[in-house]
């Protein structure tokens, strides 16, 4: 199994730029099953697109990658199976995005239940029970989601208990094809979503928003061909700026819309780091004097949960404490440990991480436990002084796209070592 080696104490500088966005392309790659041929651009090669794009030729998709451009064909013409195993689905949840275009295009799908992953047990109750409002019988029988709409789905009003991206993303989806014109309510309105109804409406598709977390979407019977360039990956940008600052650099971070990272600009602006925005790029100039600061995670456009763990690394370096409330996920303080154990004094309570500032990071063999705790730890490893090693980084390489040549460029002492 891979790891990185990295030796801290160098300042982030230069530019560098960000890669497309992996929780935009998941659904939008997913919602392809609705059509024929698709070309989509600037999809980051990294694992979870990888297994996603597995997941779609298990099915009959035929996918054509072009690595240079970063590029996908797909070809969707030819019927599909309708069974998503549960090998594919088990490594990656964003498997189950393939139900709702499934159920919609052929009237059923069986699709593994993607079960939990580290931060939490990841339910789709909510997805479940939207689809059986818009009429599809829903059994889950051996770990499968056994679902049919005989007549096809039919357009319904749905209200969301709880604001979910996946649900959000799927109903969407559903709706695309469904008999008649569906209303979602209590949306999720991350970026990524609006990236995915942008595609939807070239594909052929009636989607209109009517306000930030509403939605409505009339059913149409067949689908277009189209080219589409998938936005930036939000996430990365925010974890590129969060190392420079943590490292006291000097970094340029482009192909981005600062617009759409507001919050965390925001954030990183009241701690004192200095960032200078132009159209698609922020230069972030970190500073030796940080403000502690309290932040709780939210559903767009609050402050991601996606950052956490990378912004409880600055905290560390911050004078004075900070306080980090994780609202969306039930475990998602796995870095904790790893970042104590490099000499941060981080105490967690129940939803709540407190963390204590002026702390210097010593180097460490360290561990990751999912994608963004490991992104933390390559931040932690850049901001210390010393040698760390972090172990099974296939967790960073699920959504991050080739990280250690991007911070190389940058500055840093990092290698990966097979
Ligand atoms: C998406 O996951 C993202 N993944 C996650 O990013 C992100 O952390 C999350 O949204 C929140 O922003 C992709 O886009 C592929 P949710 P998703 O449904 O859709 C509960 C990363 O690091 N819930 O908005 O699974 C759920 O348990 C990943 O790139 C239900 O209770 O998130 C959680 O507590 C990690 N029932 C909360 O809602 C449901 O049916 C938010 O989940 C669905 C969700």
């Amino acid at each position: 199994m891979d790891k990185l080696e990295i030796i801290g104490g160098r300042t982030l500088q230069g530019s560098v730029e960000v890669s497309g966005s992996k929780n935009a392309s998941l659904p939008i790659l997913a919602s392809c099953i609705l059509t024929n041929k698709v070309v989509l651009k600037n999809v980051p090669l990294v694992t979870d697109i990888q297994t996603m794009l597995n997941l779609l030729s298990s099915i009959g998709s035929k996918i054509k990658i072009n690595h240079q451009n970063k590029t996908i064909k797909i070809d969707n013409s030819k019927k599909h199976k309708t069974v998503a195993k549960y090998q594919l689905v088990k490594t990656m949840r964003a498997g189950v995005l393939v139900l709702g275009p499934l159920l919609a295009k052929y009237g059923k799908a069986t699709v593994s239940l993607p079960g939990g992953c580290s931060i939490g047990p990841r339910p789709i109750d909510l997805h479940i029970s939207a689809l059986k409002k818009m009429g599809a019988k829903i059994k889950i029988i051996n770990g499968y989601i056994h679902a049919t709409a005989k007549y096809g789905l039919k357009g319904a009003k749905i209200n969301f208990k709880k604001i979910s991206v996946g649900a959000t993303e799927n109903l969407i989806i559903a709706a695309c094809m469904a008999n008649g014109k569906t209303i979602l309510t209590n949306c999720a309105r991350e970026p990524e979503i609006k990236d995915l109804t942008n595609f939807l409406v070239k594909i052929g598709s009636k989607i209109r928003w009517i306000n930030k977390r509403k939605v409505e979407i009339e059913g149409v019977k067949k689908l277009n061909n189209a080219n589409y360039s998938i936005m930036f990956d939000r996430i990365e940008a925010g974890t590129l700026m969060i190392a420079a600052a943590a490292t006291r650099g000097s970094l340029a971070i482009k192909k981005i819309q600062p617009r759409i990272i507001n919050k965390e600009i925001d954030i990183l602006k009241k701690m004192g780091v200095k960032i200078i925005e132009k159209k698609n790029k922020i230069t972030v100039i970190g500073s030796k004097k940080l403000r502690g600061i309290k932040i709780n995670t939210l559903p767009y456009p609050g402050f991601p949960t996606d950052l956490q763990a990378q912004i409880m690394v600055l905290m560390c370096r911050a004078i004075g404490n900070s306080k980090i409330q994780e609202n969306i996920f039930e475990n998602r303080f796995m870095h904790v440990a790893e970042l104590n154990r490099m000499g941060a004094d981080i105490k967690v309570k129940g939803k709540q991480a407190t963390i204590i500032g002026n702390k210097k990071l010593s180097g460490a063999e360290l561990m990751a436990t999912d994608l963004r705790a490991s992104a933390s730890l390559v931040i932690a490893a850049l901001a210390s002084s010393e040698k760390s090693t972090i172990n099974r980084i296939y967790h960073l390489d699920r959504g991050y796209e080739k990280m250690e040549k991007k911070l190389l460029k940058c500055g840093a002492h990092i290698r990966r070592v097979k």
